[in-house]
Order: structure tokens, then C-alpha cells, then sequence
């Protein structure tokens, strides 16, 4: 039986209904050869499941964790209050309040449990998929390799870039 390998990054969410968004961080990762998981995980549907995820995810392996929650967006600060662990959050884009709303909750940590915030959406999914990358790149020079190549990739686009 083939030997499963460890994910070093999680991508957590409230609500299935957040995958959409959620997938840019996963499929970057994919793309970069991170071994990871994602699922779904809430803070107030699943308040102990949640708390058990993030008391042994460093135990578990896990290096970053990257969270994604919409509305009253505590999923990714309830994260932190249980690891050291860095933890990433993504504001979801919200129906009511287009994701104002997720922001606020998910960057406005008090002093003393961090929660690195990324942009509302998709972007920010992708952002924070990158970040837990350049993190876990600072003891796998392979990652940032790969890292220094996306960033060439990207600019040799935008230079190849023409207008209407
Ligand atoms: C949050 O509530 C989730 O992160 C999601 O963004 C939002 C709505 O969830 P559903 O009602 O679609 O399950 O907990």
C-alpha cells in the first residue's frame, strides 16, 4: 500500500458553500506540489471539532493552516486561539454586506492571537495559498525556487501583455 504523505498545509472553511473561492488556495498549492487538505470546519456549527482540529494540528504535521470564513467570520481567530501555528484568514464575499463584513471579523484580532488577513475572495484564497508557501520556503529551497520562477512566469505575462 502506497505510504500516504503528510499534508503541511490545511485550508479550513465554514461552509461547503465557501469552496468556490476556497479552491484558488488549494489548486495553488496543487500547482506548487504542496501536500495539503482542506475541509470543511465551523466555528459556531462545530465549535469542538474545530477547537480538536487546531489543538493537534501541529502535532498532526500541519505547518500552516489557511481558513476561510464568511459573514461573522471567527473560524480563522477561533483557529488561532487554539495553535501557534501561523494562521492565515480569507473573508469571504458575503450576499449582505459583500464581504465587508467577513474582513472586519477575520483582521481585527485583538493583540495577542494573530491572524494574517487576505484580501475578500478568490484573491485572497490565492494569496494565502502563496503566503503558506513562502513560509514553508524558508526551510525548502525547492519552494522557493518554484516561487522565484511563478513570480518570473508572471511578469514575462504581463510584459507579453498587448492592448486593443
Ligand atoms: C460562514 O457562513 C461560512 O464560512 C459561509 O461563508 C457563511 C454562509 O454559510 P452557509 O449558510 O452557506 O453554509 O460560516
Amino acid at each position: 500500500m502506497a505510504e500516504q504523505v503528510k499534508p503541511l498545509v490545511a485550508v479550513i472553511m465554514g461552509s461547503k458553500s465557501d469552496w468556490e473561492v476556497m479552491r484558488a488556495a488549494s489548486d495553488t498549492l496543487q500547482d506548487f506540489g504542496v501536500p495539503h487538505e482542506s475541509r470543511v470546519l465551523s466555528a459556531h456549527r462545530t465549535p469542538d471539532l474545530a477547537a480538536e482540529f487546531a489543538s493537534g494540528a501541529e502535532a498532526r504535521g500541519l505547518e500552516v493552516i489557511i481558513a476561510g470564513a464568511g459573514g461573522a467570520a471567527h473560524l480563522a481567530g477561533v483557529t488561532a486561539a487554539y495553535t501557534t501555528l501561523p494562521v492565515l484568514g480569507v473573508p469571504m464575499e458575503s450576499p449582505s454586506l459583500k464581504g465587508l463584513d467577513s474582513l472586519l471579523s477575520t483582521v481585527q484580532m485583538p493583540g495577542g492571537v494573530p491572524v494574517g488577513t487576505l484580501a475578500i475572495g478568490k484573491a485572497g484564497a490565492k494569496n494565502a495559498a502563496l503566503l503558506a508557501i513562502a513560509i514553508l520556503a524558508n526551510h525548502r529551497p525547492d519552494l522557493r525556487q518554484k516561487l522565484h520562477q511563478f513570480r518570473e512566469e508572471q511578469k514575462k505575462k504581463v510584459m507579453n501583455e498587448t492592448l486593443p
